[in-house]
């Protein structure tokens, strides 16, 4: 077999440790087909990007199909169809009072131009607010502003990062008796903070309903609603980033809509594409865009990605929304729910919760008997099951693409199940 080649630094690996990368020679489906002829029920939807099955050729074509009329123009003082197609396609889909779209690259960049937009909506009106307020646990990207709002993989970055104020995130799950009491302590957090700094908080960043690189913690919409009204009782701006949740990833088109939430801004990206290509889009109100508009060009948004809007994404990106158009994720997110009920008894298991096509628990896990590789553990001996997965230290997700089918989705619960009775005989 041909050695995985050195000179590639992959993200989030820790190359010292690491067991070498599985090299993948097609997707077709929900299965990977790995080099070594092994075959792979990608249960993650390869970092939660893929919505319709790898090398969906309804995706392909319409890629191809446009490489062959325009790959990609400048978009400052350029347009092209599948942009505004897409913008015509998704203004049905989202909140009415969010009318203005644009366009970068990835999650990360969505998160960053929200940030950026608002911070400037304050400026570009002669108000100073410097503050954000973000979620604790909370993950929005790695571009520098992104890692600011974020609590994970921002150590190292400390000294570099603008002031984040965190505000608690009361984690609930299925059966969970204390959910009412954590929401309020949270919710009387929130407005602590508001209370003595609120004319200084220029937005509040919040992954609605679902923390995904948490580790897929799930909290209430009226939480949610609650800390809304806070926020703009105060003038600052609300973000909802649903990168993650976005695309029927929580059992509707967008997480928001199981809210009365009208945030000032939404971030899109990971599934809009189905997991084809690289786009984001950071929507918003009136209000906002209409504070730029102004004679003194300092005034504009002055930010932009070379590939803002590639037509191939827009492509890309109208075929997969078409593709939802029947709401597959219904169907899944109904299997999902129960089979989870097998799994819910088991001594491993912890904490189970799930939304829409999400299904999470947290692996029992005593320190000293497991360390801290129990995640990588069960991963080994859910892959010997034929199943991807990757979890977030302890926490176990499944988030399959959408065509998956029944028994498949059977498949992936029984991988689960074998995996936990063979952890449960290592600890004895
Ligand atoms: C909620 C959320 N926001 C933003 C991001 C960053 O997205 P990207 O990795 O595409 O930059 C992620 C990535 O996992 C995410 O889960």
């Amino acid at each position: 077999m041909k050695k995985i080649d050195e000179a590639i630094w992959r993200p989030f690996t820790q190359h010292l440790t690491v067991h070498p990368a599985l090299k993948v020679k097609r997707g077709k489906g929900v299965m990977l087909e790995l080099e070594d002829g092994r075959e792979l029920i990608d249960a993650i939807s390869s970092w939660m990007v893929n919505l319709h099955g790898h090398s969906h050729p309804k995706i392909a074509e319409a890629i191809y199909q446009q490489a062959l009329k325009l790959e990609h123009v400048i978009f400052a003082g350029f347009s092209h169809d599948p942009a505004e197609e897409l913008v015509e396609k998704l203004k049905p889909l989202l909140p009415k009072h969010l009318k203005k779209y644009f366009f970068s690259d990835n999650g990360s960049t969505s998160v960053e131009v929200a940030l950026k937009m608002a911070y400037q909506y304050f400026w570009n009106k002669g108000e100073e607010r410097k503050l954000f307020v973000a979620l604790e646990g909370g993950y929005h990207g790695d571009t520098l502003g992104a890692t600011a709002v974020s609590q994970h993989f921002s150590k190292p970055f400390s000294n570099l990062l603008f002031k984040v104020l965190r505000a608690p995130f009361p984690e609930t799950f299925w059966g969970d008796q204390e959910v009412e009491k954590n929401e309020a302590e949270a919710i009387d957090a929130f407005r602590n903070i508001f209370a003595e700094r609120g004319e200084e908080i220029a937005a509040v960043i919040i992954e609605p309903l679902m923390q995904g690189v948490s580790g897929m913690k799930q909290c209430r919409p009226q939480f949610l609603e609650a800390i809304e009204k806070i926020a703009h009782q105060y003038g600052s701006l609300v973000i909802f980033d649903e990168v993650l949740t976005g695309f029927g990833r929580t059992g509707t088109f967008l997480a928001l809509e199981q809210t009365k939430c009208r945030p000032d801004f939404v971030c899109l990206s990971k599934g809009i594409t189905g997991g084809f290509l690289p786009l984001a889009l950071t929507v918003t109100t009136d209000a906002v865009f209409d504070s730029f508009l102004s004679k003194e060009v300092f005034k504009a948004f002055l930010h932009g990605h070379s590939y803002t809007a590639n037509p191939l994404g827009c492509a890309a990106a109208l075929a997969s929304i078409e593709l939802l158009e029947h709401k597959p994720y219904e169907a899944v997110g109904k299997k999902m729910k129960e089979e989870a009920s097998t799994l819910l008894d088991h001594p491993l298991v912890e904490k189970a919760r799930g939304l829409g096509t999400i299904f999470a628990f947290d692996l029992k896990s005593d320190e000293n008997v497991y360390g801290s590789t129990v995640g990588q553990r069960f991963t080994e001996l859910v892959e010997k099951e034929g199943v991807l997965i990757r979890p977030f230290g302890n926490k176990v997700y499944l988030m399959p693409p959408y065509c998956i089918s029944n028994k498949e989705i059977h498949r992936l619960f029984q991988a689960l199940q074998h995996g936990l009775a063979s952890l449960l005989n290592q600890v004895g």
